[in-house]
């Protein structure tokens, strides 16, 4: 093995990935299967069947034997700690989860909170989308004295607010704010880091931004993105790759923990 395929494999790597079937976390189960990680994908397979995903991962890395899937709703403690020993039974003990479940939904003037969607939104992100599995992942951890990691999903709201997804706002900032403090907890057995990506169309968000998909106009919200990010452009799958990579390697950023990355084409600076 050369150094830097030493420094970046993840031969060692049984990864679970929620949300699994969604964009970005399908890209992060693709490049996690090309440096040679097992994966198992979880997702509710509203829209999809997780079956269709893993043969699409499958076909895509050609990482036959390698993708394994389970249709659950990670809200569900009962079941994430039943799917966790299904998953087990698979592929072997995970030592990675990426939370990659989440997303928005509403957006209104703050004085027309819609309270039923609120909650629905922080549970998706917060309990689903971080809470329930990372808690039922690091007990099992920790009673079999594993290490492993953990990777959250966190995004530019979890640093500034965005006009109008309110629920979203106090969903991603309490996403790091939950890195951070389970990253001390669980050290040194657990590393909790985070990837805040900038703007990727998704599927939750791809009318926020995008007005007319064939013609690719973009709404007023989708430009004054692009206008405020010095990158000029959407982030393109390709560029989670390597955060993914980084944080997922035991070698590359084993003495890394509490941190949220940034990939976001230089969203977050300012100046005037
Ligand atoms: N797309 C972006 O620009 C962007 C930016 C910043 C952060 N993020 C975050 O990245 C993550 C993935 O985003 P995406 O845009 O790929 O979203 P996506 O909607 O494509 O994927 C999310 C997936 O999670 C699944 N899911 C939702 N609730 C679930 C549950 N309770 N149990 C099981 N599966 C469930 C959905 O069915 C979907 O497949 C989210 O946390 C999102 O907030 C996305």
């Amino acid at each position: 093995m050369s150094y830097v395929e030493e420094m970046f494999s993840l031969e060692n790597v049984n990864a679970v990935i929620t949300g699994g079937a969604g964009v970005l976390p399908s890209a992060m189960a693709r490049v996690m299967l090309r440096a040679g990680a097992r994966v198992s994908i979880w997702g509710r397979g509203t829209h999809h069947p997780v079956s269709d995903a893993v043969d699409a991962l499958e076909s895509e890395t050609e990482a036959a034997g390698r993708v394994f899937g389970e249709t659950i709703d990670t809200a569900d403690e009962t079941a994430v700690r039943e799917a966790l020993s299904r998953t087990e039974a698979a592929m072997g003990m995970p030592n990675l989860l990426v939370n990659g479940v989440g997303g928005n939904k509403g957006k209104s003037d703050f004085t027309e909170i819609d309270t039923e969607t609120f909650s629905r939104v922080v549970e998706m992100n917060l309990l689903g989308g971080l809470v329930i599995p990372s808690k039922v992942f690091a007990a099992r951890w920790k009673e079999r004295d594993v290490k492993a990691s953990i990777i959250n999903l966190a995004s530019m709201t979890s640093y500034v607010p965005l006009s109008g997804v309110w629920a979203y706002n106090a969903a991603k900032s309490a996403v790091k704010n939950l890195t951070e403090g389970a990253a001390r907890e669980l050290a040194p057995l657990i590393r909790v880091n985070a990837i805040a990506p900038g703007f990727f169309i998704g599927h939750q968000n791809k009318a926020l931004l995008v007005a007319n998909e064939e013609t690719g106009e973009l709404t007023e919200r989708g430009r004054a993105i692009i206008d405020r990010t010095p990158f000029g452009r959407f982030g393109g799958m390709e560029d989670i790759e390597g955060a993914t990579v980084f944080l997922a390697s035991e070698k590359a950023s084993g003495f890394v923990t509490g941190v949220t990355l940034p990939v976001d084409g230089g969203y977050l600076t300012d100046n005037i």
